[in-house]
C-alpha cells in the first residue's frame, strides 16, 4: 500500500463518516443513487433526499417501474435534473439487458447513462470492494495538490497523469473504504480555497504544502 493510502485509511478510520445510509444496508442500488446524488451536491443536503427516495423506491425494478414524474419529484430541489432522467434511464437498461440489475462489470457499468468512468469505479468499489480507481473533481484536487502537478485537470495529459496515480493509490485491500475516505478528504480538508493543512492526514508528504503552492493548485482554468 501506497503511504498516501495507509495514511489516509488511518484518518479515516478515526475521523471518516461511517454511519452513511447507503452503506447500511449496503447493496450496488443504493450505492449508484448516492453517487448520482452527490455528483453536484454535498452530503448532507443528499442525506434526506436518498432516504425519500429509497423509502418510495427500494429496489432498481421499482424505480425502473415508475413513471417520470415520480422520479423527478422525488428529485425535486435536488437539481441537476438530467441525472434523474439518466439514472431512470439506466435502471430500465438494467432491467432490459441485466436481469434487472446493476452488472458487476466496468464496462458494462461505465456504459449506463450517466456513469463514467469515476462513478462506475465509486460504485465498484463501494458496493464490492473492487480495486478500481475514482477521479471526480475532489480526487483531483487532493492529487494534484499532494504530487505537485499544475496544469488544468480537464487538460489530456494532466487528466492521464490524475488516473495513473489515482490507480496506484488505490489499494486492493478495503478498496471500499479508502474510495469515501478520499472523497471525505476531498470535501472536508483538502478544500478548494484555504485547506486545513493542519488536520490533513498527508501534509508530511504534499508536494504543495511543502512548496506553499495549495493556492495555486489545481491551477484554474485557462482564460
Ligand atoms: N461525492 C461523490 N461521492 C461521494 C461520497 N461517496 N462521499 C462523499 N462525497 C461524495
Amino acid at each position: 500500500m501506497t503511504p498516501f493510502a495507509s495514511a489516509l485509511l488511518a484518518w479515516f478510520d478515526r475521523h471518516g463518516r461511517h454511519d452513511l445510509p447507503w452503506k447500511h444496508p449496503r447493496d450496488a442500488y443504493r450505492v449508484w443513487l448516492s453517487e448520482i446524488m452527490l455528483q453536484q451536491t454535498q452530503v448532507a443536503t443528499v442525506i434526506p433526499y436518498f432516504q425519500r427516495f429509497v423509502a418510495k423506491l427500494p429496489t432498481l425494478p421499482e424505480l425502473a417501474a415508475a413513471d417520470e414524474d415520480t422520479v423527478l419529484a422525488l428529485w425535486s430541489g435536488l437539481g441537476y435534473y438530467r441525472r434523474a432522467r439518466f439514472l431512470h434511464r439506466a435502471a430500465q437498461v438494467c432491467v432490459e439487458k441485466h436481469n434487472g440489475e446493476m452488472p458487476r462489470e466496468f464496462d458494462a457499468l461505465a456504459a449506463l447513462p450517466g456513469i463514467g468512468r469515476s462513478t462506475a469505479g465509486a460504485i465498484l468499489a463501494q458496493a464490492y470492494g473492487l480495486r478500481f480507481p475514482i477521479l471526480d473533481g475532489n480526487v483531483k484536487r487532493v492529487l494534484t495538490r499532494y504530487h505537485g502537478i499544475a496544469g488544468h485537470p480537464s487538460e489530456r495529459e494532466v487528466e492521464k497523469q490524475l488516473w495513473l496515480h489515482a490507480d496506484a493509490h488505490t489499494p486492493a485491500e478495503r478498496a471500499d473504504d479508502y474510495t469515501q475516505a478520499i472523497m471525505d478528504l476531498g470535501a472536508t480538508v483538502c478544500v478548494r480555497t484555504r485547506p486545513l493543512c493542519a488536520m490533513c492526514p498527508m501534509q508530511g508528504d504534499c508536494v504543495a504544502h511543502r512548496d506553499n503552492l495549495t493556492a495555486q493548485l489545481p491551477t484554474p482554468k485557462p482564460g
